[in-house]
């Protein structure tokens, strides 16, 4: 049985490319460089040749964790680099787009931060330029490369459970807001900062849907004023019915974090393991039961792999296999306009209480 996984787990395979000589310069040296980007790449072997960030003493203190050489004083004085041909950028999103473009202006391919935008106008606006620029973007919307995640997304590929018919992801979290002070003061919270994880892998598995509904709500006593617990529902002219239910003000000390896709030939169950105690976390879990295959009941599939930090490295690696013209960029800026296209479909749900077409 071990060997029908054979092929989904090569699938799933986190890699650099070997051969990749491209110098890797990080724009932000923040919680989720030194707790997921550069764990990831110093995993893969992937050395950085250079770290900035507005607050020096952060980018000082990263550096000499991760043995970066370079610590530069400005974005400015980093892209001036011509051993740097790749940028990473991790700074909040009020601050991406003016990196981004610059970034291009001055020749380089650029991961950029999810959220990309958080308005359609200014993502397109980006999508855009790396598009005249000739240049490769992507946008690190890791979830993708999470090993429960994309080995399911291989297996309904190779139709195991046939035609999709329902996709539902439910977490129930006790999230530590406090960690990120911006994150506070923002309006728009739960969906554009969580859950535009989960929103863009419903969009991977399913396309973009014809219809959304979607409410949020707040808990006395949370501390972040946007909303922390929302409620999005897909309708898609084809058929297929799709759910995402984040609540991270759970009091019950019970953290879950499940998703299920039902198809015509069978079903796959999966839990995602970095939630039930972020930011230790277990492996996930993957379950799959064929009429295709077929299987005896549901079988597990045996994960080997975190999503944080191991997910890091597909991104990574993914921008820099298309960079060498070795394989498809999974996340691409252009793909990503639609993410944040519903993300912002989902807010005009919840602030007009009424379904949105897209
Ligand atoms: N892909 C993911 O899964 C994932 C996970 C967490 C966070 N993020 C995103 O990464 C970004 C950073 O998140 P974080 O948790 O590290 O936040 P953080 O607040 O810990 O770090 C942000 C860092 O950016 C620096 N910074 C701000 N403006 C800058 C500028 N103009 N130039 C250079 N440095 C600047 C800050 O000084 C800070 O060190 C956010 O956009 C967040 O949404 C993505």
């Amino acid at each position: 049985m071990i060997d029908l996984f054979h092929d989904i787990s090569a699938a799933c395979k986190l890699s650099i490319p070997a051969h990749h000589h491209k110098g890797v310069g990080v724009i932000g040296a923040g919680g989720i460089v030194s707790g997921a980007h550069l764990p990831a790449y110093s995993k893969a072997g992937l050395p950085v040749h250079a770290i900035t960030d507005i607050n020096h003493d952060r980018a000082q203190q990263v550096a000499q964790e991760f043995s970066i050489p370079h610590v530069y004083q400005s974005v400015e004085e980093l892209l001036a680099d011509p051993a740097i041909e790749v940028v990473d950028i991790a700074v909040p999103v009020s601050e991406q787009r003016e990196i981004l473009l610059a970034a291009l202006q001055a020749g380089k391919h650029v991961l950029a931060q999810k959220p990309l935008a958080t308005s359609v106008g200014e993502a397109q606006e980006m999508a855009d330029k790396a598009r005249d620029s000739g240049l490769i973007v992507g946008v690190n919307q890791q979830l993708r490369f999470d090993e429960g995640m994309a080995a399911a997304h291989m297996m309904v590929n190779k139709g195991w459970i046939g035609e999709i018919s329902g996709f539902s992801i439910t977490v129930n979290l006790d999230t530590p807001w406090h960690l990120w002070d911006w994150a506070l003061t923002w309006e728009r919270l739960e969906i554009m900062v969580h859950s535009i994880h989960y929103h863009d892998v419903v969009r991977w598995f399913l396309g973009e849907p014809a219809m959304v509904f979607a409410t949020s709500g707040r808990t006395q006593g949370q501390a972040p004023i946007g909303e922390t617990r929302t409620v999005s529902t897909y309708v898609y002219d084809d058929g297929p019915v799709a759910v995402v239910h984040a609540n991270h003000v759970n009091r019950g000390g019970d953290n879950s974090a499940e998703f299920r896709i039902d198809g015509s030939a069978g079903s796959i169950r999966g839990t995602l393991g970095l939630l039930y105690d972020y930011p230790d976390g277990r492996c996930d879990t993957l379950e799959v039961n064929s009429d295709v295959v077929p299987t005896d009941g549901w079988v597990p599939y045996p994960v080997t792999q975190r999503w944080i930090p191991d997910a890091f490295i597909g991104t990574m690696g993914s921008l820099l296999a298309e960079i060498a013209g070795e394989k498809a960029l999974r996340s691409p800026i252009k793909d990503n306009v639609n993410t944040v296209r519903l993300v912002n479909a989902l807010y005009e749900s919840i602030d007009s209480r009424s379904a949105v077409t897209l």
